[in-house]
């Protein structure tokens, strides 16, 4: 099972590339500064309190209600919150150049910096995975994202160009034979992480915003004890490498004033049983090459290089591994804000550090998880709840 879970058996059309008609009228964008901002915005007119209680009230069962089933556990007070629009500080992004690297589908954290990043103003490509292209096109064109496109100002989110991308290849004198002629490679070309940088320089010119956000890890199932090698090093290839290979090859295309972002998660530097195949140091290199890159390419280009450490979150490959609405479960009863987490506040603090706003900010992990990471007790535990019955 691929951490991505995503299965594409058809044939990719020959097409390699696509442009979506691209809006005359991009949206012209007051976006609030970002998530932080617009949650406090939020926070501060009272709801978050009064959700915040109701939410205590139906999980505790306090006035007779019996705790909600899962999908209606974890109200979130931004979950009407589709666009990215609000009022106060702009994030301007007007002009600007983008390439988001991660998209599958409407339901991820790459979708949702995409849209932000339209709502801002910029120009936003996509890399898309070489076996999702084919899906990923047809959905589009049978309007089945048209939902998640709409816009605040009613427009529907378009894409300045679709590229192929396998971001395990760096050239193609790197892929395999059972790769050249796998049929879910077949018909696209020019996809490895060079060709694809090469193409966008000649397609839409220099960039000014590079978005990874994307992860892969064949064994990620298995417990470390039992991850082999190959298992290992292909969730280091995937998830962390890819990171360092897009920053080498995209680098030079990019701005001065540029930013780069990536995703990470807390396996990186705590035990979370069940995010196994080498996953968890997979992230772990992504973080700490997060603050060398900065540094290097920070010198040599001028542009920042962040991650973004997202608590966890329902996306489709995470629930194929299995575990992840017991982790959701988890940060709900013992995160400082009990709430699910949505791919929008993710997409709005990667607005804000992609924005010049965040221009002094680089070489950071920057925590997007209702708080849950500095806990250091679950007041959920078995334990605590013993000993507060026997204190009374
Ligand atoms: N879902 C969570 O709980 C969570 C929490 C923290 C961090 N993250 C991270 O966020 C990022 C996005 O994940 P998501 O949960 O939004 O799911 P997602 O499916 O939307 O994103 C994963 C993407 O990786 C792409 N991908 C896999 N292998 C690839 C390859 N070789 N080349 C190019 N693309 C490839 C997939 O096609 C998919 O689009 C990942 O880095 C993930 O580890 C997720």
């Amino acid at each position: 099972m691929s951490y991505s879970g995503f299965e594409v058996s058809s044939t990719v059309g020959s097409t390699s590339r696509r442009i979506f008609s691209k809006k005359s009228n991009l949206p012209v964008i007051v976006l609030s500064a970002c998530a932080v901002m617009a949650a406090c915005c939020f926070f501060s007119q009272g709801r978050l309190l009064s959700t915040m209680a109701s939410v205590r009230r139906g999980a505790t069962g306090i006035s007779g209600m019996r705790a909600p089933s899962f999908r209606n556990h974890h109200p979130n007070p931004v979950r009407g919150l589709t666009s990215c629009q609000a009022n106060g500080l702009p994030i301007d992004l007007k002009g600007k150049k983008a390439f988001v690297a991660g998209v599958a589908d409407d339901q991820g954290f790459a979708w949702a910096i995409s849209k932000c990043l339209v709502e801002a103003g910029a120009d936003v490509s996509l890399g898309i995975w070489v076996p999702a292209l084919g899906i990923f096109k047809k959905s589009m064109q049978m309007g089945k994202f048209d939902e998640s496109r709409k816009l605040s100002d009613g427009s529907l989110m378009d894409f300045e160009k679709l590229y192929p991308l396998d971001a395990v290849f760096d050239t193609p004198e790197d892929f395999p034979e059972e790769i050249a002629t796998n049929k879910r490679y077949a018909g696209e070309s020019d996809w490895t992480i060079s060709e694809v940088a090469n193409l966008v320089e000649k397609d839409i010119g220099k960039i000014d915003i590079l978005v990874h956000s994307l992860a892969n890890g064949p064994e990620v199932r298995n417990p470390l004890l039992e991850t082999s090698r190959k298992g290992y090093l292909a969730a280091q290839s995937a998830s962390a490498y890819s990171l360092v290979s897009m920053v080498q090859k995209f680098g030079p295309i990019m701005n001065e004033g540029g930013s780069v972002l990536s995703l990470t998660y807390d396996a990186s530097n705590k035990v979370v049983p069940g995010y196994g195949g080498g996953m968890s140091s997979a992230k772990a290199s992504l973080e700490s090459d997060t603050r060398t890159l900065a540094y290097e390419a920070g010198r040599k280009h001028k542009i920042r290089v962040n991650t973004v450490f997202a608590g966890p979150f329902g996306s489709r490959p995470a629930r194929a591994i299995g575990f992840i609405e017991r982790v959701i479960n988890y940060s709900y009863k013992n995160a400082p804000i009990e709430k699910e987490l949505s791919a929008m506040e993710v997409g709005q603090t990667a607005g804000f550090l992609l924005s010049p706003l965040a221009f002094a900010i680089t070489g950071q992990v920057v925590y997007v998880d209702n708080g849950l990471s500095p806990m250091g007790l679950s007041f959920d535990s078995p334990t605590l709840k013993a000993e507060e019955e026997q204190t009374g």
